[in-house]
């Protein structure tokens, strides 16, 4: 596996691919690499000739009070982890690089519409540190392909609109979200759970898959659903931030006219916020 840190490192490999008309598949990260960042590289790796992996805990998507400087950094597991599953080019950049005047200078994306409920209301600034870097790095990679996790539902439908917004010329695939036995998606923050509370996680995906039941079989108030949606988790411990049925395209509360929707759900266990999400079509 190849690597750099540089963006003219980064261009000359991708040029070389280029000119050997080999198409890109890029997955931008931040490190940490579970199984679903390894299931989004593999989709990847299935629709183009070549796999571009960026690993940077990028400062502008993190909030004043949330901690850029803790969040977990496994460099030499990730790059382990990515040789073994033949990705072709593992790029590192530097903050110093793709922000070299610093945060408060650099010219930002605001993705409209999607970025102001759910994590945008939870995380201000969020999307726009999150619409920014990956602006920025399909710039330099000149990606055929991007693969996002749909586990971030929100960030997913963020990045698509900007690439509408801004007709960039990538395509945008949304993967499925990796789960444990128990239904739990994985994520990096999962690490953060003892057994007990892995155990107690998996329910949010039972009440999600409740709900999504309830909804194809008929139910469509949406609002007495997704109270009662609260109280099953907020009563076995969670914190539930928001619980919501919404369209799954504009992120809109869904209308009982919407056919394809989407629940949004984050709840706190313990210090450990966890998302996920389920879609139903109702064609
Ligand atoms: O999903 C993530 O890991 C990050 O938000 C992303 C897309 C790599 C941008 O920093």
């Amino acid at each position: 596996m190849y690597q750099a840190t540089s963006v003219v490192e980064l261009r000359q490999y991708v040029q070389h691919w280029k000119d050997h008309e080999q198409s890109i598949a890029f997955i931008p990260t931040m490190g940490n690499l579970h199984d679903g960042h390894m299931s989004l590289i593999e989709k990847g790796q299935s629709l183009c000739d070549r796999s571009i992996c960026s690993i940077f805990v990028n400062p502008m998507q993190f909030g004043p009070n949330e901690d850029w400087d803790h969040y977990p950094r496994s460099l030499a597991a990730d790059i382990a982890r990515l040789e073994a599953i033949g990705c072709d080019l593992a790029y590192m950049p530097t903050a110093s690089e793709l922000y070299p005047q610093g945060l408060d200078r650099i010219s930002k994306v605001e993705v409209t519409d999607l970025t102001s409920d759910y994590e945008g209301a939870h995380r201000p600034g969020h999307f726009t540190g999150v619409a920014t870097v990956v602006l920025k790095l399909f710039n330099i990679v000149k990606p055929d392909v991007s693969v996002f996790g749909k586990k971030d539902y929100q960030q997913y439908r963020v990045i698509s609109k900007m690439v509408e917004d801004f007709n960039l010329d990538v395509q945008i695939i949304g993967q499925e979200t990796t789960r444990e036995p128990s239904g739990l998606a994985t994520s990096s923050r999962n690490q953060y759970l003892d057994e007990t509370q892995k155990e107690q996680a998996a329910l949010i995906y039972r009440t999600l898959r409740d709900s999504a039941q309830r909804i194809e079989t008929g139910t469509r108030d949406y609002a007495a659903l997704e109270a009662e949606a609260i109280a099953t988790l907020d009563g076995a411990g969670f914190r539930t931030d928001y619980f919501s049925v919404c369209n799954a395209q504009s992120l809109a509360p869904a209308s009982a006219d919407d056919r394809d929707l989407v629940i949004l759900v984050t709840a706190a266990l313990g210090d450990t916020r966890l998302l996920d999400n389920i879609e139903i079509s109702l064609w």
